[in-house]
């Protein structure tokens, strides 16, 4: 219950009038310099707001990250044992900076105006997407960063699947590899079931299409057609959409080719951007 409590999940609001409370929380709240929210870590409203003793998870790598997994599962972020499992095998700890807290359910800079999400934020997503990341399925992951959740999709799909990650920064690119390299995901990039591509994650990336799954980490101002063609009938998508205030938003592809489209959650992710304007930071 305390943790119910604590996390009072962020994520789960809907209304207009929560969605302005909290977006002034988080514009007020690091203008008071509160020591837990760091503005320059905080471009998602997702967070957890608990207190910092509550929001730092202890333990040092495996340890760490299970205890964070398991305060997820308390909080009520998600259920899937699937979900859990995955998260558990493949160690955040493996996708983060030098020196940056892995196990904190706060998104954490990358560098090129990038973040890596929150864990609840992972969480969520794997949960959304979970029906559709079975064994032998196609997953994209636009805007791939670190390559924690390609890595995620590349577990739960499986050798006999395809997980795809697409980010524009080379560098990030050549970060996510080394990153999955130190994961429990390294066999399958090894294999060829998992890749990283270089490109515009707009575009999605045709070579594997149709996908049953595919995420998106950055918000964009409508969803990309090249992204609703390249799902597939029966497949779902799971993309932020908006400036200032986001939309979570679930598309489901019908077998008839039709959409359903409904909303999520409230959110804020960086925007889905060229590379230029992304470095530009506008
Ligand atoms: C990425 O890694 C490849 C192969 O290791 C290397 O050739 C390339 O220069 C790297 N790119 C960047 C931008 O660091
Ligand atoms: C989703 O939310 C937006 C406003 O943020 C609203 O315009 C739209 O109608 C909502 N869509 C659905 C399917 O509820
Ligand atoms: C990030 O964006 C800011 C503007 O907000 C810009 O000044 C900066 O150069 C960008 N940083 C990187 C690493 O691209």
């Amino acid at each position: 219950m305390l943790w119910r409590d604590c996390c009072g999940y962020l994520t789960q609001f809907a209304s207009t009038a929560t969605r302005l409370t909290i977006f002034s929380l988080a514009i007020f709240l690091p203008l008071l310099s509160l020591p837990w929210i760091d503005p320059a870590i905080s471009p998602s409203l997702g967070n957890c707001i608990c207190s910092p003793m509550e929001r730092f998870w202890g333990g040092n790598g495996i340890s760490g990250n299970k205890n964070m997994v398991k305060q997820l599962q308390h909080c009520g972020v998600f259920s899937s044992e699937r979900v859990a499992e995955v998260m558990e095998k493949i160690d955040r700890g493996c996708f983060v900076t030098d020196g940056t807290p892995p196990y904190i359910d706060s998104p954490m800079t990358i560098g090129y105006n990038v973040t890596i999400s929150a864990p609840h934020m992972h969480a969520m997503c794997l949960q959304l997407l979970e029906p559709n990341l079975q064994p032998g399925m196609h997953a994209l992951d636009v805007g791939s960063g670190t390559g924690y959740l390609t890595a995620c999709f590349a577990i739960m799909v499986g050798n006999q699947g395809r997980a795809v990650g697409v980010e524009h920064i080379p560098e990030l690119v050549n970060f996510s590899v080394k990153n999955i390299q130190k994961s429990e995901a390294a066999s399958l990039m090894e294999e060829g079931s998992l890749s990283i591509h270089v490109g515009d994650g707009r575009e999605g990336w045709p070579e594997f299409a149709p996908y049953d799954a595919i995420h998106v980490g950055a918000a964009a101002k409508e969803i990309p057609q090249a992204l609703i063609d390249q799902l597939k009938p029966g497949g779902r998508m799971v993309i932020p959409v908006g400036n200032v205030f986001q939309d979570l938003k679930v598309v489901e592809k019908n077998s008839d080719g039709t959409l359903s489209i409904r909303n999520e959650t409230a959110v804020r992710y960086v925007p889905l951007t060229s590379r230029d304007a992304q470095l530009r930071g506008s």
